[in-house]
């Protein structure tokens, strides 16, 4: 445990910090601490993940300079809200760089961060059966050189040391997200979905753009209009019916994003 932290001012995250040089995976360990019950809102960093992991089980490219965090929650929410968690980690890393750099980050369903079409940041929650606990990670990628970084078809990834032309304050910037993400995680518990759910509208450009998603099950194309309550997305496929998208990639059809 490291007591850098000790001024965070966060009500709930970031009260226990343990910050290694190198894991695996963060999220791995913070899963491993939910088994020996660590106190919930315990942080975990490293400087850099030798097997970082990405949503559908794709691998995150994790070299130093980046930032890798994970959060232990034990959020007693309805298991149908879990997914705002994600949603509400996503727009709370946006905010945190907007706030620290000033670049325009938004999110793109469903907690995807980026800057005029770059990836800069990843989200990957994961909960253990029941949702008793769920593991927030939070991928940043930072200070790091473009060829460091995975190339990936649609959505290049992008780094803040690339798109500002200088390298980031990292632990000013783990401690705005910490932040963000402690005031994310309080409106959740004690506002219900309505606040996450704005704040989400309010920080993507997702919404009422032509989109194609790609699920297990096969590919949809159409118009994105909403989120429901539970943070799923509403498409209007091209023939007018609405389908409601749990989880998938997604990708904006205009020409040029
Ligand atoms: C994605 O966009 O696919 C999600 C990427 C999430 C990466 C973060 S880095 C910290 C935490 N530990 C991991 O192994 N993954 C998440």
């Amino acid at each position: 445990m490291i007591d850098r932290f000790a001024d965070l001012g966060t009500r709930l995250i970031g009260r226990y910090v343990r910050w290694h040089e190198s894991l695996p995976s963060t999220n791995d360990l913070a899963v491993q601490l939910t088994e020996v019950s660590a106190p919930e809102g315990t942080v975990i960093l490293a400087d850099e993940q030798t097997a970082g992991r990405g949503r559908r089980g794709r691998s995150w490219t994790s070299p130093r300079g980046g930032i890798w965090l994970s959060v232990i929650l034990r959020p007693e929410l309805p298991l149908e809200r879990v997914p705002l968690l994600g949603l509400g980690a996503g727009v709370a890393t946006a905010r945190a760089i907007r706030e620290l750099t000033g670049l325009p980050a938004r999110v793109k369903w469903p907690n995807d961060v980026l800057v005029d079409g770059g990836k800069i940041a990843g989200i990957l929650a994961e909960a253990t059966a029941g949702a008793e606990w769920v593991v927030v990670g939070v991928g940043i990628n930072a200070n790091i050189a473009l060829a460091a970084l995975p190339v990936i078809e649609g959505y290049p990834a992008t780094s803040l040391q690339a798109l500002l032309g200088h390298p980031v304050d990292r632990e000013g910037l783990i401690r705005a997200v910490l932040r963000e993400l402690d005031r994310a995680y309080a409106e959740l518990k004690s506002g219900g979905t309505g606040p996450t759910l704005r704040r989400w509208r309010e920080t993507t450009d997702t919404l009422g753009r032509s989109v194609r998603v790609e699920m297990p099950d096969g590919a949809i194309e159409g118009t994105a209009l909403d989120l429901d309550e539970a943070g799923a997305l509403l498409v209007r496929l091209d023939g007018g019916e609405i389908r409601r998208v749990v989880a998938g990639d997604l990708r904006l059809r205009e020409p040029g994003r």
